[in-house]
This record gives structure tokens, sequence and C-alpha cells, in this order.
């Protein structure tokens, strides 16, 4: 027998299928606060027509391929032994079919070897060498991903590392004289300069979880969607994020919406973020409340501790099949941090995320 609150939720289920049905779909493409030109590229492709899928993986293969940006592809952070390891997904609406990889090296663009694990093999997920050796197979060239502002970061973190007495072997050793830290690096990296310095510093106090998630809605209501990141820095190597675990990092349903995540993979992955999004916006749930109540049950997850939770960071973007979209981070934060990018026709703009937390 279906109780009241089955009842409930086939209706809102039934409801949500109308409303998509009955509004015109608009032309959108959403994504995390490093996608301005993301979206804009993006956006281009989907107003010429392009496939959404194709649109998305264009417009993150710029961040990918951006030396500065130290969270996604080139320029990555690397993990601990100094080496860049890749994770990355697609999905694609229309077809529902999907593709990812993980921990994949020498590859400056994991999206596009994701898009070809679906759309050129019988599987999804390929991880680590065997990832790299498919990628060959299908014509790509092995590449050095560091750059040499994350191979400055990952030896500063090296040499803030520290044993029970302070001592580290990556310095200099204990007959010379006392030195401060910034001098070390100066002496190591003598073309930095303070501000390059004390970002690195900042990388090495404070691991970053940067990526970046797109997804696009064209005027036919297709819609698809792409993670990809250099995932943790300092990670142990084959450490894999929710980047590439479809319905973790990113999940797009045709018929409703899709979903994507950055930010501490590892809680993503516990609530299986962009699935439970999606989820949500099928029984009813606005994006705002769908991403409100998957932050939620991250708290949960911490019992609400604040102090615990406030050790990372955490966001998640959705888009409705109606045009409705949201950004909402578990934290308030500053700046960038509690914005997405938005573009939905003309030129990117970032919007303010809502939050579950004020620090
Ligand atoms: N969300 C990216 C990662 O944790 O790897």
């Amino acid at each position: 027998m279906i109780n009241r609150r089955e009842l409930f939720g086939a209706g809102a289920a039934l409801a949500a299928g109308q409303l998509a049905r009955a509004q015109a779909p608009k032309e959108l493409v959403i994504s995390s606060a490093n996608g301005l030109a993301a979206c804009k590229k993006a956006m281009e492709m989907v107003k010429a027509g392009a496939d959404t899928l194709d649109a998305v993986v264009a417009g993150v293969n710029i961040v990918e391929l951006d030396p500065h940006d130290n969270s996604v592809g080139y320029g990555g952070l690397p993990n601990e032994e100094g080496v860049v390891e890749l994770d990355a997904s697609v999905m694609h609406g229309p077809t529902r079919r999907c593709g990812s990889v993980a921990s994949i090296r020498s590859i400056k663009t994991p999206s596009n070897i994701a898009k070809l694990v679906m759309e050129q093999t019988d599987h999804i997920m390929l991880v680590g060498d065997n990832a790299l050796r498919f990628a060959k197979a299908m014509g790509y060239k092995e590449e050095d991903l560091l750059t040499e502002e994350s191979r400055l970061a990952w030896m500063t973190w090296k040499l803030s590392l520290r044993d029970k007495s302070g001592h580290n072997n990556w310095g200099p050793g204990v007959d010379a004289p006392p030195k401060r830290r910034t001098s070390e690096l100066k002496q190591l990296f003598p073309h930095a300069d303070d501000k390059l310095l004390a970002w690195a510093m900042e990388m090495a106090m404070h691991p970053p979880t940067g990526t970046i998630n797109c997804l696009a809605l064209n005027a036919k209501g297709e819609m698809s969607g792409t993670t990809t990141t250099s995932g943790l820095a300092w990670k142990i190597p084959g450490r894999v994020g929710d980047s590439p675990i479809i319905g973790a990092g990113l999940y797009v349903d045709q018929d409703y919406g899709g979903a994507g995540s950055t930010g501490r993979g590892e809680e993503n992955i516990r609530i299986c973020g962009a699935h439970t999004i999606v989820e949500n916006m099928r029984h009813g749930m606005t994006p705002k409340e769908a991403c409100l109540d998957a932050l939620k049950r991250i708290s949960r997850n911490f019992d609400n501790d604040k102090t615990r939770l406030g050790q990372f960071d955490i966001n998640f973007y959705a888009l409705r099949k109606d045009g409705l979209y949201a950004g909402a981070s578990l934290w308030k934060g500053q700046e960038h941090r509690a914005r997405f990018a938005v573009n939905d026709g003309g030129e990117s703009r970032h919007e303010d995320s809502i939050y579950l937390y004020e620090r």
C-alpha cells in the first residue's frame, strides 16, 4: 500500500515533470566561480547549435589549459610526490550516457578523455596508468603538467613539513646558520617575488580542493555537464575525489536537471551529492532547496559540529530543466568562494551562492 508520504513524493515528481514540459527551456550555462570564460565559450557553442556536452567540455578546456588555475588540468597542484594527477567526468543528458577518468597523469584535458571513454568504449571509468594508455591510444601525447608556479608551491609544502623537533630534511643542514622559512624559499626560487612566495605558503598551509563543474541547457531542453579537477593538493598518490564519480561530482537526468560540486570531495562522496540534488529536484524541490538539503546531509555527518565543518569548504551547483538554477556553499566564505558563474546569453557574470553557515 502506498502511504501518504509516498503519494506526496509521486505527486511532487509528477508536478516537476509537468513544470519541465510546460515552461519554455532557456539557454543557460552555469559553473563554479572559476568558469567565467568556460561559461562564455559554452554559451557561444550552445547558441551556434552545438551539442551541450561538446559545449561544456570546450568551456572547461579553457580552464584545464590555463597554467594559472592551480585546481584543474595543466598547472594543477600536484600530489605529495610532485606529480599532477587529474580526475574528470562527463554526462550527456540526451543519450543518458557518461564517462570518467581518475588519477590520470600527463594529459592536460582529462575532460576530453572522459568524453572519449563515454563515446569510444563500453565502459564508464578508466583509472591511472590505464587511463593514460587509453588517452595515448586515442592520439593524445604525454605532457609535463607541473608548471614552475605549482612546483614552487609543492616545494614550499615539502619545506613546511616538520618532525617533532621541528626538523625537515628538505632544508639547510643542522650545521647551517638558522634561517627564516621565506629566506629558504628565496634561495630556492630566486626569481619568485614576495607575492608568489606568500601564495605558495598559503597553498602549503591550506591545501586547496579547487575544481570546475559546468552545466548547460539548450533551447531544445537538452542538458549536459562535466567536472574536472587536479583534486586535493599534496594528496597521497592515487587519491580520487568526487569529480570522476558519477552521482557525486556530477549527475544529469535529462528529464529533471543536472548538478555538480567543487570543494572537499570526500564529504561529497559520502552523500552522493550531485545525484541527491537531482533526485531532490525530481521530487519537486527548487535548485536552492535541493542544494541546501545536500549541504544539511553533509552537516549531519558531522553532527552539525561547526568546528569540524569549519575545516573544509564544499559547493554545489544545480540547473533544473526549466532553467531555474542555484549555487550553494557550506560556508558564506569570502570574495569568490561563495559565488558561481552564470551565462544566460550575454557576458558571463558571478552570482552569489546561497550558504548554510556563516563563519
Ligand atoms: N572536489 C574535488 C576533489 O575533492 O578532488
